[in-house]
This record gives structure tokens, C-alpha cells and sequence, in this order.
């Protein structure tokens, strides 16, 4: 009877890591990935993470399971340090502790899917690739607005706010805090000001997506966006994976919040029990304690801010010197839009036909529609991605 599984569509990064695997020249360049990568090519483990680890090893006393909705105490400690304690406190918020950020967005997609009257949940295009398969996959109900130009590399914005007049009061809109994947465009503060007062007036739930805090401006900075709407909002999603943040992707740290009006707390906090329960069930807990670990104390929390401050300005300096490349070898600010841009990813602005000739005659790997990650460039590779940029485009075909 398998032979009746339908064919699923693969994510355009895994297709773009197996073609990267398959093509055989040695200087090829893969951009694809979505990892932090220091100046040798590595992932490397933060000094905080491995003391945390040895002291967890050394001290925690049981494996027996956390509560559905996982340890408060670390719910508490990132909701703390992330919208700030007396905020935290005044919120109420629900938290759950889930495994990084793709199962907290999972969590409230089928939360919504399985309300009696379904809202619609309002994306930005383009948008962080798995959104729309894990509304989807939960039976939720989406539409799109504009978000970016990539021909531009400009942010719509006077379009999203158009698109999103049709929003109905309960319908929820999925936005990123900083460091936008894929763009790598953020609205400005008054932007961010704008759309909120839009949301409010139109009665439309913020719901944020938090994954690259710290990667912008640094942390504090960083969490400005989340405290405000976590204050001002009555009812706000906000869900954070702390994979990039802390460099510990595959323990799949992250968690939910969810703010709602006090008499609808506690049906709130079942209904995420029984969602847990019947999917995902416990979350890991080792990432979650390294994060908490840390969090709680000062000097391994003074040591991961180091850390972090320094993957936020090695990103930053490979966006500059990209900059400082093309204008030295082509007197040209095609790519200038990078050095305003922040975190990792960020779209260039290639026709199909360029995005080919990019991999086929250079050897240089993205991911399809464009998106490139700037932390995987070392030394040399910026000149060979600024000058491959140059000769793909050169016939101006962005047909
Ligand atoms: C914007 C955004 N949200 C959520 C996630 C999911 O994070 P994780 O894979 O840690 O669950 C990612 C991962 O790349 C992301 O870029």
C-alpha cells in the first residue's frame, strides 16, 4: 500500500545542499546552508555552551520528564532576558519550552488550525522558507502580502500595509523580529511603528518569529521589537528558537509564548498541553538547560554575549567588505544594498537564467530564488562571489 504515497516537494535548501554534493570541482562555494560559520569554515561550539554542558553533567540529578509544556524556570529565564523581567512578569504570557523555533511555529499553527473559526494567518513574501509548508501541514488558513523587491532589494512596504487592509479582526500576522530570512531586510523602528499601529487599529494578533537575536545590533537592541508588542498587545504569539543564537542547532532549543487576556490563560495553557501531548509530546531538554545554565549565570552569560557580539560583527564585517570589494575591483554599488542589510541571509538580485550561470560557470551554490549566506564567505570567496556577480549579470538579462 505505499506505493500509494504521494510525492512530497523537497525544501529548496536540502535540494541545494545535494547539488552541492554532487558537483565535483574543488573550489565550488556553498552558500547555501543556514549555519553560522567562523573565519577556519567551522560551527564552533561557544565557550559558555561546553561549560554549561559540563557542569549539567556533573550536577543534574534526574532524566525523569519535564512538565508537556517543559521547565518553567527556563520559560521564565528567556522570557526574562527577552522581553525584559518586568514586562515578562506583566504579560501573563503562556510559555512552552519546544524543540528550537520550527516546533513552537508548529505548535500555534495547529493551535489556530483547530479553532472552531479558523483565522488567517497573514505572511510576507518572500518569507522564511518553512512557514508555509507548517501552515499547511497544521491545516491553517494563509494568505500573502508583499515584503521585498529583489530586483530593488528594496523593502514593499506601503504594498504590505495595502495587502494587508483585508486582514479581519482575529486573523493573526507571521513577521520576523531582525535579521530577516531570507531578505535580509528589516522594517526600520519606525516601520515596525507604523505596522503596529496598522495591527491595533485593525484588531490583527501580532505573532513574531525570533531567530537570529543578537545578530543585528546585539542582543538588548535586538529585543526591542518583541518587548514593545509583548507591552503594548493584549493578545501576541512570540516564538524563538535559540539555535543561531547560541550556535547549538542540533539540541534544538526554543520556545512559545503566547499572551493572551487573563480569562483565557488557563484554557490557553491547556489547549497547548493537549496539542504537545498528541504531537510532539516532551521537548529535549538538554539544549533548553544550556541555555537556561547560562542564562542564570552572570559570567557564563557576559561570556555567550562576547561570543554572540562576536558572530554578529564577523557577519557584519563580511557585508562591508563585500561593499569595499566591488567598489575596488568594479567602481560599482550593485551589492551596496548588503552592507545596509543584517544577520546571515540576504537575496541577490539575479534572473533565473543569472542564479544558473552563477553555479554552473562559477561553482557557486544558493539557494534557489536567490538567497545567499554571507557567513559562509572566507578570504578570498568574497572576491570570487563579487566578481562571478559581476560577470553573470553583465548582459543585464534579468529576464
Ligand atoms: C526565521 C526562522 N524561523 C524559525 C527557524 C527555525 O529554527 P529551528 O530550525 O532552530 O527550529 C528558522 C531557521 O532557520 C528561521 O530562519
Amino acid at each position: 500500500m505505499f506505493e500509494k504515497v504521494k510525492e512530497y516537494a523537497v525544501d529548496p535548501i536540502m535540494i541545494g545542499a545535494d547539488l552541492f554534493a554532487q558537483d565535483p570541482r574543488e573550489d565550488k562555494l556553498n552558500l547555501t546552508v543556514g549555519v553560522y560559520e567562523d573565519e577556519n569554515g567551522n560551527t564552533p561550539i561557544l565557550e559558555a555552551v561546553k561549560t554549561a554542558e559540563r557542569r549539567l553533567a556533573d550536577t543534574q540529578g534526574t532524566k525523569a520528564y519535564t512538565a508537556l509544556t517543559g521547565d518553567v524556570e527556563y520559560c521564565t529565564t528567556l522570557g526574562e532576558t527577552i522581553f525584559g523581567a518586568d514586562v515578562y512578569a506583566a504579560s501573563g504570557c503562556v510559555a512552552a519550552q519546544t524543540a528550537g523555533g520550527a516546533v513552537a511555529l508548529r505548535l500555534m499553527a495547529d493551535l489556530v488550525a483547530q479553532m472552531p473559526t479558523r483565522p488567517t494567518v497573514w505572511l510576507q513574501t518572500p518569507t522564511y522558507g518553512n512557514y508555509i509548508p507548517i501552515l499547511m501541514a497544521a491545516g491553517a488558513n494563509w494568505r500573502a502580502v508583499p515584503y521585498y523587491n529583489r530586483a530593488q532589494a528594496e523593502i514593499e512596504f506601503e504594498q504590505m500595509l495595502d495587502g494587508l487592509a483585508e486582514a479581519k479582526p482575529g486573523d493573526l500576522f507571521l513577521f520576523q523580529g531582525v535579521c530577516n530570512n531570507p531578505t535580509g531586510a528589516d522594517m526600520s523602528p519606525e516601520q515596525i511603528a507604523t505596522l503596529l499601529n496598522r495591527l491595533e487599529t485593525q484588531g490583527v494578533v501580532p505573532w513574531l518569529d525570533l531567530a537570529y537575536l543578537g545578530f543585528a545590533q546585539g542582543w538588548e537592541a535586538d529585543c526591542m521589537a518583541a518587548r514593545q508588542i509583548v507591552d503594548r498587545f493584549p493578545e501576541c504569539v512570540v516564538c524563538i528558537t535559540l539555535s543561531k543564537s547560541f550556535g547549538i542547532y542540533r539540541d534544538r532549543a526554543g520556545a512559545l509564548f503566547v499572551k493572551t487576556r487573563a480569562a483565557d490563560r488557563g484554557r490557553m495553557e491547556r489547549a497547548l498541553t493537549a496539542i504537545i501531548r498528541s504531537s510532539t509530546s516532551h521537548a529535549p531538554d538538554h539544549g533548553p538547560s544550556v541555555v537556561r545554565t547560562i542564562l542564570q549565570d552572570a559570567v557564563l552569560k557576559a561570556q555567550w554575549l562576547r561570543d554572540l557580539d562576536k558572530m554578529r560583527r564577523r557577519v557584519a564585517g563580511i557585508r562591508q567588505e563585500i561593499v569595499a570589494i566591488e567598489q575596488r575591483d568594479f567602481r560599482s554599488d550593485a551589492l551596496a544594498f548588503l552592507g545596509r542589510q543584517s544577520g546571515m541571509f540576504s537575496l541577490l538580485p539575479l534572473s533565473e537564467i543569472q542564479e544558473t550561470a552563477l553555479t554552473r560557470d562559477h561553482g557557486i551554490h544558493v539557494v534557489k530564488g536567490g538567497r545567499v549566506n554571507v557567513a559562509r564567505l572566507r578570504g578570498a570567496d568574497i572576491s570570487t562571489l563579487v566578481g562571478a556577480f559581476h560577470r553573470v549579470t553583465q548582459c543585464n538579462d534579468r529576464s
